[in-house]
């Protein structure tokens, strides 16, 4: 038996062959999808191609009665996972809340592909995000010649995602401004969008639903209306709970990033990997993990989304300029630039931690002097 845990799936591996920078999840892991589709034989809720069940082993990874290994997505509470894929096979729509870095959009992204196929109807959350990107907008040009059409309008994800029965995504919902927002109302309380111009509406085919993201930490930018609220199942993803945990998460999403950036490979990485995991375990508690020192706590997010950025800046240096292995000198710079947002108060904080924590723990005199050397 092949552990689901260690295995990298030959999907993965393919991904640099796709030429793609970022192939999207339908396409990176195809033949995880198509192998989890011919093994699945619970029902499939109307519009999904694939059952509730299947829809989670793809999302934690699994090893399939043929012997086919699926690689695990998310990393993460399983009952969270049960709960977000039952949602979206009810009428209610998913809300993933959560601080920054912790998978909302990843996850997201992951569901709707093994939901529905396809990822890629997105509307993306901005302060500048119009009604048009979550109802219709028109074809100027044939609106003037034609005067109000269907093939003057252009759907928005949203309106597409209702018509074809797939998963629409909603990045970052709460920047949305309210007035936007509440034009979501309609869509997830009636399933319909009305398009009064033309006398008609659009209603959802069944398999249509909604996944939303929104910070944490966003809250008072714009509050979600409690009409809008009650219509979503609220998901809260959480930080990784252990460091183990947190270090199996960015070797994992490394590895991939690594294969598909075609950087050569480093294989000894996994001492560096804890300890920058560590850090930011670590400045993010406010205490050392022994409980034993209280630290000050940067502006920073320190995710584990910077740790997995940092970890592969990491890599290309190792691997390019270095000798094949990752050192406390390639991933130092990377450090310092996460946790130093604020160029007065955070750096404070971050040579508080250098002298107290860093100095003093044994077998770490090289991922001080590099950090020194870089902190100035
Ligand atoms: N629990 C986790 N399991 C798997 N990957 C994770 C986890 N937490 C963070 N990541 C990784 O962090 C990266 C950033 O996550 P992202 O979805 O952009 O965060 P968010 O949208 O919550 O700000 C992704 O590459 C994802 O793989
Ligand atoms: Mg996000």
């Amino acid at each position: 038996m092949t552990d689901p845990t260690t295995a990298t799936s030959p999907a993965a591996d393919a991904a640099p062959g796709t030429g793609l920078l970022r192939p999207h999840a339908e396409q990176q892991f195809a033949a995880e999808l198509a192998a989890l589709a011919a093994a699945d034989d619970r029902p499939r809720p109307p519009g999904w191609v694939l059952s509730p069940a299947a829809v989670v082993t793809y999302l934690l990874g699994g090893t399939l009665p043929g012997g086919a290994v699926v690689t695990p997505k998310y990393v993460g509470p399983r009952r969270l996972v049960e709960v977000a894929v039952a949602t979206l096979a009810t009428d209610r729509a998913l809300l993933l809340l959560g601080v920054p870095g912790t998978a909302k959009t990843w996850v997201g992204e992951h569901l709707a592909a093994a939901v529905c196929g396809r990822s890629t109807l997105v509307v993306q959350g901005t302060s500048g995000t119009a009604e048009e990107a979550v109802r219709y907008g028109w074809n100027y040009a044939r609106l003037l010649s034609e005067g109000p059409s269907a093939a003057a309008l252009v759907p928005s994800p949203v309106m597409v995602a209702m018509q074809r029965a797939q998963v629409v995504r909603v990045e970052e919902l709460t920047r949305i401004p309210s007035d936007v927002q509440d034009a979501l109302i309609t869509i997830l309380s009636e399933k319909t969008l009305p398009v009064p111009e033309l006398g008609t509406e659009v209603q959802a085919a069944r398999g249509f639903n909604l996944i939303a993201t929104a910070n944490d930490r966003d809250r008072g930018v714009n509050e979600l209306s409690s009409a809008l609220r009650r219509r979503f199942n609220t998901v809260v993803l959480p930080l990784p709970a252990s460091v183990e945990e947190e270090v199996d998460i960015v070797t994992r999403r490394v590895a991939q990033l690594g294969a598909a950036l075609e950087l050569p490979p480093v294989p000894a990485a996994a001492e560096e990997i804890r300890r920058v995991v560590t850090v930011f375990r670590e400045l993010r508690a406010g205490a050392t993990e022994d409980g034993r020192t209280a630290l000050k706590v940067p502006s920073g997010t320190l995710s584990t989304a910077e740790a997995i950025s940092v970890v592969t800046s990491g890599l290309a240096l190792a691997a390019h300029f270095g000798d094949g292995v990752l050192h406390a000198s390639d991933v130092a710079a990377g450090i310092v630039g996460a946790v130093v947002r604020d160029p007065v108060a955070d750096r404070a904080v971050w040579v508080e931690y250098l002298e107290a924590v860093a100095r003093e723990r044994p077998g770490w005199a090289d991922f001080y002097r590099a950090c020194r050397a870089v902190t100035g």
